[in-house]
């Protein structure tokens, strides 16, 4: 069943909900505000790529989706971001913290500039922390709210991105569980969300391959064959954490990945040829 013949048989499941949604300009984030708007949430979606933002927001419909420039690793940012939000809709459902940045591929960490990791942990890791802080801060008097955090893969496994990346994916899910913890007794939910590949400009910025190439080398490594991941599937995920359907769900990383980091087929043992 294709993503577009799930998605038409569904119900409205966000239905009256204000979700914001960093990092929404483009990728996986951009599709999670199309579908969620789809399914009945007004959206704020912020970025630091304003004319995209602000084209996507156009698309989905400015009743119901808005743009604001948003650097997540800037405290003040975000929290207007999180301010204005409240301030046009009324209150905030839904943070989805999805925005993230990848460095130069570099193999050797003795080739790693400090300030690329030390850029890279800003968005990934404080950005992360600044949305589920502010998100919090307005959540926590209403006693309810979603957090939900963009993981990877790399959250749980090492040798799948870089150094900073690897190890910001891997802080990411320390602080849903540290947030699940603090947050439970509001009744706010965190929970992480952990893609395998996705052929989004920051996957094929690292990987450094076109569409076709790329898919073809995703789909090789892939433990489940067949089926492609697409940024649909993601913002699948969302809407589930999102909705009330997950309602005792959290502190949870949910790994979007096909079985790809439970499995090791190094052994050999389920290949085709080992009949
Ligand atoms: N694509 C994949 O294969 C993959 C796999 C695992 C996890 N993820 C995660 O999915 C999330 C979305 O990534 P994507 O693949 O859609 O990438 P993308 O590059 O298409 O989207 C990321 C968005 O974040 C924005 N952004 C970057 N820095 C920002 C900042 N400082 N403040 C605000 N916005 C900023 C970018 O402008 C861009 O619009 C990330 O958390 C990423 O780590 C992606």
């Amino acid at each position: 069943m294709s993503c577009s013949s799930i998605l038409a048989s569904m119900g409205r499941r966000l239905e009256g909900k204000v979700a914001l949604i960093t990092g929404a300009a483009t990728g996986i984030g951009e599709t999670t505000a199309r579908l969620f708007a789809q399914h009945g949430a007004r959206v704020v979606i912020v970025d630091i790529q304003d004319d995209l933002g602000h084209s996507v927001c156009k698309d989905i419909g400015l009743d119901v989706a808005s743009y604001t420039h948003c650097d997540v690793s800037k405290e003040e940012d975000v929290k207007k971001a999180v301010d204005g939000t409240v301030t046009k809709f009324g209150k905030l459902d839904i943070m989805f913290n999805n925005a993230a940045i990848l460095d130069p591929h570099k193999r050797k960490i003795i080739d790693n500039e400090t300030s690329d990791f030390e850029r890279v942990l800003a968005v990934n890791v404080t950005g992360v922390f600044l949305g589920t802080k502010h998100a919090a801060r307005v959540m926590i008097p209403a006693k309810q709210g979603s957090i939900i955090i963009n993981g990877s893969a790399g959250s749980v496994i090492g040798g799948v991105a870089s150094h900073a990346y690897v190890t910001s994916k891997h802080a990411v899910v320390g602080l849903t569980k540290n947030a699940a913890a603090e947050l439970g007794q509001f009744g706010i939910r965190v929970n992480c969300v952990s893609p395998f590949l996705v052929a989004s400009s920051l996957a094929k910025d690292f990987i450094k391959k076109d569409d076709g190439e790329m898919e073809r080398w995703i789909a090789g490594m892939s433990n489940l064959k067949g089926t492609v991941l697409r940024a649909e599937d993601i913002a699948l995920a969302a809407i589930y954490f999102g909705s009330d359907e997950s309602r005792y769900v959290s502190g949870q990383n949910f790994l979007v990945d096909g079985g790809f980091t439970t499995v090791n087929h190094t052994f050999g043992l389920f290949n085709n040829n080992n009949q």
